[in-house]
């Protein structure tokens, strides 16, 4: 097993630390909680569906040196409060609030599946906040109308068996063939991550990314530096997606973990945090 293969089995996270540094805000009517480490360029890190900020201890805890890595719980999820309105806009409003109630002005925005979503209604409503954008394993497209099927199957699940169920529908979809493979220690991790969800947080989210607008054509109107990241086994938002998202924004980059899934940060830290700390160095340079 070479050095890349093994790089979940070694601790990468340092959670007792951050977690003493959670804090939270009230913003929008909801209590956020969130972590805020580091100095340096602020890089605002949106987590997927149904996760939470944990999911990025990996990143914040590489990347805190060289930048201000603040790692939101959205409303409904982790630490905050499962209040309505649920919408990617009522998201993307809250982490402006949040931005403003931190004195940030502008962040490179980072998000992942769900959390890109919420970042290009981030673009849609504050773009003057949205220092660059870091795409990952995300789509611009609206759900087709198999995919809010699917949306209201979820919504049944959560229901009536609890996020436990939940968890057990996503893992799959999330988590690349070559990691369930070989490392079913990240496989239960993220479990225990998707468990944790409220079912109302659950149900909010999935009927706002189930009533989410199309953002594909706000895609030309992105004119800050943007990398766009995919995990090559990602079967929900697979290569193909990404290299739409890469097409339709000018001047971004586009780069493929190879040997993981649709949470390809947390499959494959080591390599993501390479390819994410290079971009954000480059804005520095610029
Ligand atoms: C996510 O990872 O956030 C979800 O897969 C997004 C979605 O269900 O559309």
């Amino acid at each position: 097993m070479n050095r890349e293969d093994d790089e979940r089995a070694e601790p990468t996270d340092n959670r007792a630390y951050r977690r003493e540094r959670a804090v939270i805000a009230l913003v929008e009517g909801a209590e956020l909680a969130y972590d805020d480490v580091g100095t340096g360029q602020p890089v605002l890190w949106v987590h997927g569906f149904p996760l939470n900020r944990s999911y990025w201890d990996p990143q914040t805890s590489a990347l805190l040196d060289h930048s201000r890595c603040i790692a939101p719980d959205l409303r409904g999820f982790g630490d905050s409060t499962a209040s309505p309105p649920w919408s990617m806009d009522q998201y993307a409003d809250d982490l402006a609030a949040l931005l403003d109630s931190i004195g940030v002005r502008q962040a490179v925005v980072a998000g992942l599946s769900m959390g890109g979503y919420i970042a290009l209604a981030m673009w849609r409503r504050h773009r003057a906040r949205v220092r660059a954008l870091v795409l990952a394993d995300t789509r611009a497209g609206a759900d087709s109308e198999e995919g809010r099927r699917k949306r209201l199957e979820t919504i049944a699940l959560a229901r009536q068996e609890g996020s436990g169920a939940v968890a057990d529908a996503q893992l799959t979809g999330l988590v690349g063939k070559t990691t369930r493979e070989r490392h079913p220690q990240v496989v239960q991790h993220l479990r225990q991550i998707l468990a944790s969800a409220s079912v109302d947080g659950i149900v909010g989210a999935t009927e706002a990314m189930m009533n989410r607008p199309d953002s594909a054509p706000l895609l030309e109107t992105i004119d800050v530096p943007t990398l766009v990241v995919v995990g090559e086994e990602d079967v929900l938002t697979p290569p193909s997606e990404a290299r739409l998202l890469h097409g339709a924004i000018r001047g971004s980059r586009l780069e493929v973990v190879a040997r993981a899934g649709h949470a390809s940060s947390f499959e494959r830290p080591a390599a993501f945090n390479h390819i994410v700390g290079e971009f954000l160095a480059s804005l520095v340079l610029e």
